[in-house]
């Protein structure tokens, strides 16, 4: 026991008390303000990964938040937080559990056994994890979370954003939050520097904006890491392609087909971009290059880098064009780039081009065609003058295959075109789509209706690349295929 007992006036109950020193004078009714410390090692890991799915929490009074606001008061004038910090998780919350019982019991605070239980559940999140973020977080079910201010959750559940129950007691208790997280990789986040992203231990992507930027308080947002990444065959369960759709995938995943998946926002790139990796051989070597490392590869040869922001003095950032530079020197066999946003797209292009084939990356746009421009503008910002013919003549002998997700009106989320780059006609990129969505229209319940539909084309552009791979056979099986289930369905 280490609290400092006597401000609770809980002296002399339970073992030796460890009081500590520069105690805060604050009037009793005063909301706690605190900076919290970052969670003792083990606290979070031992708590997010994959637990049981919570029930969705409910609405709370005002009156539980002021319940909590003062023994949350009480806790912290009692406990000495440094030391709480070197204690293992479960021991931690034990700790706080037996003050917050006491306190409870002293201050003659009437409750329930659950709403006691769940007062001590609250409290034991703020101070040992993310508040009241920890339930969505163990949640396996939600995809992203997106805090708009204190008293705003959204969550994404099944591809339907939605809004949560829980909100935290005022913006300064998020904030604190916010700090705690990208504490974790030195980072600050404060009036002077509002913008940061980060990443939770368990690998969740994080992106903090204060105020005064964010207008209504911080705004957090969460993708969440999904341990367990969907793997085609479940994209296949789920109607996000056919089998012959994720047949053709495979293939082009395996022969070294350089490949672009397009994508708006959460539509699936990385998902996919990851699925498509599993099928690459394992004696390749392979780089990574990230923002934030989410691809999960299964091969013994991989080298994974990420990008680095500036530090606090603005200095010391590593671009993604950095990573893909320096990755050429380091024989790569294939390169893959987790998000092409800049005008690191030439040095993929380049690396396309000489040799690194089966490179892959990702690339935010509505269609393969906007993908193609999309990445010429990138290259024309990065401040490359090439005419737009050279430029164009580039990308059409870099990239192979587009392949394009998409997350429809009813939160599902499809594979929409598996398109190929044929070459120049005139100064025009000419394209062929082997797969695409159509979508037909909505069922009574609102779902979308829709179906795949192969485009009949018997000989792709990598047809010779799949030969000599010994794939070919296949390839002409899963085309073939493709054509007699569109026949059926038609
Ligand atoms: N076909 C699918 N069916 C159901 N859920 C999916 C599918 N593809 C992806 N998801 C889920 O959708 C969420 C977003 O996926 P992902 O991170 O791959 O999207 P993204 O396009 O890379 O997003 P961003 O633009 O933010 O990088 C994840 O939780 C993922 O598990
Ligand atoms: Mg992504």
């Amino acid at each position: 026991m280490f609290g400092k007992r006597g401000r609770t006036g809980t002296e002399g109950g339970g073992s030796g008390s460890l009081a500590m020193g520069g105690m805060r004078e604050r009037a009793p009714d005063s909301p706690p303000v605190v900076t919290l410390p970052p969670p003792p090692a083990g606290v979070m890991p031992a708590s997010m990964p994959s637990a049981p799915v919570a029930p969705p929490p409910r609405m709370r009074s005002d009156s539980f938040y002021e319940t909590k606001s003062q023994i949350f008061g009480a806790l912290i004038e009692a406990i000495d937080l440094s030391q709480l910090a070197r204690l293992d998780a479960a021991s931690a919350r034990e700790e706080i559990r037996d003050i917050i019982n006491e306190i409870i019991a002293i201050k003659n605070i009437v409750m329930s056994i659950s709403e006691q239980e769940e007062l001590l559940e609250d409290i034991c999140n703020d101070v040992l994890g993310y508040g009241p973020l920890e339930p969505l977080l163990a949640r396996d079910d939600i995809a992203d979370i997106m805090v708009n201010g204190a008293e705003t959750i959204y969550i994404e559940v099944a591809g339907k954003i939605e809004r949560s129950g829980i909100r935290f007691r005022d913006n300064q208790q998020l904030l604190n939050i916010c700090q705690r997280i990208v504490s974790q990789i030195g980072r600050r986040v404060d009036e002077s520097s509002p913008i940061c992203d980060a990443r939770l231990p368990d690998g969740s992507r994080v992106n903090v904006i204060a105020p005064p930027l964010s207008i209504d308080g911080p705004a957090l947002t969460i993708r969440k890491f999904k341990r367990d990444k969907l793997t085609l065959d479940q994209l296949e369960r789920f109607g996000s392609i056919t089998p012959e759709g994720a047949e053709v995938l495979k293939i082009i995943g395996r022969c070294r087909v350089n490949t672009l998946i397009s994508g708006g926002t959460g539509s699936g790139k990385t998902t996919l971009l990851n699925c498509l990796t599993r099928y690459i051989d394992d004696d390749e070597r392979i780089i990574t290059c990230e923002d934030a490392a989410e691809l999960q590869l299964q091969q013994p040869h991989v080298v994974r880098l990420e990008t680095r922001p500036p530090n606090l003095e603005g200095e010391g950032q590593v671009t993604m064009r950095d990573l893909v530079r320096n990755c050429l020197r380091m024989r790569p066999e294939r390169i893959i780039v987790g998000e092409v946003r800049g005008p690191e797209a030439f040095d993929l292009m380049q690396a396309m081009n000489t040799g690194h084939d089966g490179s892959m990356g990702t690339l935010h746009a509505n269609s393969p065609r906007e993908a193609l421009s999309r990445l010429e503008s990138m290259i024309t910002m990065g401040g490359f003058s090439l005419p737009s013919r050279t430029l164009r003549e580039m990308i059409v002998s870099s990239i192979d295959v587009i392949v394009q997700a998409a997350r429809l009106r009813d939160g599902s989320r499809r594979i929409t075109h598996i398109t190929e780059v044929l070459g120049m006609e005139g100064d025009v990129i000419i394209t062929q789509d082997l797969f695409v969505y159509e979508i037909l229209g909505e069922d009574a319940n609102g779902r979308v209706v829709g179906r795949h539909k192969s485009t009949g084309i018997g000989r792709p552009r990598f047809w010779d690349r799949a030969k000599y791979y010994g794939e070919d056979a296949r390839l002409a099986r899963a085309l073939d295929a493709a054509e007699v289930a569109d026949s059926g369905r038609a």
